[in-house]
């Protein structure tokens, strides 16, 4: 960025040029609206697109902070809440609310667990919250949060599902929660959720069900007669549940929501007031106190628009384009499929390629594929999440997959995973705050770009333990956002 644009400009500009620039500035971006990109984000096609639109804008500048000025904005959170409610079958006792995403939907509920504990069972001092490796990062953000200790389960290695026996046996008294994913992101397989609420209940403990990226999915799949498992809040001991309704339910960013099958005993902990100082009441149910009413207009919007009829619908059709993907990569002899994935998230590796290049080589023909590192059974590999933007190049998307894994098998005889180097091994026995400064720049030339080639980059990071990845990747942002 030139110094001239840097600073804050004396003269305004003209609406138009800026919105120009604007357009400009996304030619940098990947290119969504072609179905190029396998996660992120999710397009229900124009119509929707612009409902999406004219819903957010009616609604940018009403502030959520405040129900009894926007009282409408309140009632469409309700109306969005009551139609969670009963995709999840939440009964007569639920209640929930609207969230900025999932890892608020998911911060709330540790919270949520955390209070509700302190209130019900004083005894435990040092709360632990019980998680299979694949549950999403962001409980351990929450644990982060609140000072909660995250307990990490093995998974069954072959179907990278959480396993109840071991789930089991990690209860200790100071347990608060377990969770479960329906669908994990990383690998879009179903956690045994029925198994793992009779623990909880037997052993009297809170249950999460993260179905953030499943919510919008599993109900109309379950319809369509797909095999989803079980799943919500009618499943015994499933206390709470995140699900998102900017993924899969095709909403704007910024919606989603937490539900509690009882909702008397469990919300209230989530809510902060404050009136203690000079200034208005706070009284926020959620993370945020002023907040655009937007996001929830415009889900509102969509879920009525589309109405079940159009979920299924599209359902119906993720679900057959996700079937021929996951035949034609099985059909690929050098990548393996992980787990038993039967919805529209799905992981695969390679013992012959390395998965890292082919996101380069994908990447070159203009496709976002997702590269996840190795972590507990898990190798590395790559994440697909195929909606209903991805339906109309998935063919293409194919074609071309199939030529860079051969192109890199003609080019490796062997898959180049490396090992860390020993020297560099060596140097994080006793890291310095120097050594992850040097390794970003290492990375990233002078840091303020993301770099051209991820894979090298993604081999070391790959290679090393996750908690000095994770002071590297830190550095390595913390440099690509400086200004
Ligand atoms: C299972 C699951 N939980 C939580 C999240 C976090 O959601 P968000 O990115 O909306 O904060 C995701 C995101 O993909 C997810 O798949």
């Amino acid at each position: 960025m030139s110094q001239e644009n840097a600073v804050f400009p004396m003269q305004g500009r003209d609406s138009e040029e800026l919105l120009k620039e604007l357009k400009d500035r996304q030619k940098q971006d990947l290119n969504w609206r072609e179905g190029r990109v396998f996660s992120y984000v999710y397009d229900a096609g124009p119509e929707a697109m612009s409902l999406l639109k004219d819903a957010f804008n009616m609604y940018l500048t009403e502030n959520g902070l405040d129900p009894t000025t926007f009282p409408s904005a309140m009632e469409l959170e309700k109306d969005v809440l009551r139609m969670a409610l009963d995709l999840m079958n939440g009964g007569s006792e639920a209640e929930g609310s609207f969230t900025s995403g999932g890892t608020e939907s998911l911060l709330l509920s540790v919270k949520t667990a955390r209070d509700f504990a302190r209130e019900n069972k004083p005894e435990i001092r040092e709360p632990e919250l019980l998680l299979p490796e694949t549950a999403h990062a962001s409980f351990f953000k929450a644990c982060h949060y609140f000072d909660v200790k995250p307990v990490v389960v093995p998974v069954d290695p072959i179907s990278f599902t959480a396993d109840p026996a071991a789930m089991a046996e990690a209860i200790t008294p100071n347990t608060i929660m377990m969770v479960a994913s329906a669908p994990s992101y990383a690998h879009g397989v179903i956690d045994p959720v029925r198994e793992l609420g009779e623990i909880a209940l037997e052993k009297d403990i809170l249950f999460h069900v993260d179905c953030c990226v499943g919510g919008m999915y599993l109900p109309f799949a379950k319809e369509l007669g797909f095999d989803t498992g079980e799943f919500d809040l009618s499943v015994p001991g499933v206390t709470q549940i995140s699900m998102d309704f900017h993924k899969l339910g095709y909403a704007a960013k910024g919606a989603s929501a937490i539900l509690y099958k009882h909702g008397h005993l469990m919300r209230r902990h989530q809510y902060f007031a404050w009136s203690g100082w000079t200034g208005y009441s706070v009284i926020n149910p959620t993370v945020m106190s002023t907040k655009s009413a937007g996001p929830v207009a415009a889900c509102w919007a969509i879920m009525n628009k589309l109405g079940k009829q159009g979920y299924l619908e599209l359902v119906e059709k993720t679900q057959a384009a996700a079937d021929e993907i996951r035949g034609a990569i099985a059909d690929i002899p050098q990548l393996n499929l992980l787990g038993d994935a039967r919805m529209n998230l799905l992981a695969f590796s390679s013992d012959k390629i390395d998965v890292f290049k082919l996101a380069e080589q994908m990447k070159k023909r203009n496709w976002y594929i997702q590269p996840q590192f190795a972590f507990g059974a898990s190798p590395a590999n790559i994440h697909l999440t195929i909606s209903h933007g991805n339906l109309h190049g998935f063919r293409e998307f194919l074609v071309d997959l199939k030529e860079c894994v051969q192109e890199l098998d003609n080019n490796e005889a062997k898959a180049a995973m490396v090992e860390l180097p020993e020297e560099i091994a060596a140097l994080f026995e006793n890291p310095s705050p120097q050594l992850f400064s040097d390794l970003a720049a290492m990375f990233g030339g002078d840091g303020s770009e993301p770099p051209e080639n991820m894979d090298e980059i993604n081999n070391l990071l790959n290679a090393m333990p996750h908690n000095i990845r994770d002071q590297l990747i830190t550095e390595f942002v913390n440099r690509m956002f400086s200004t």
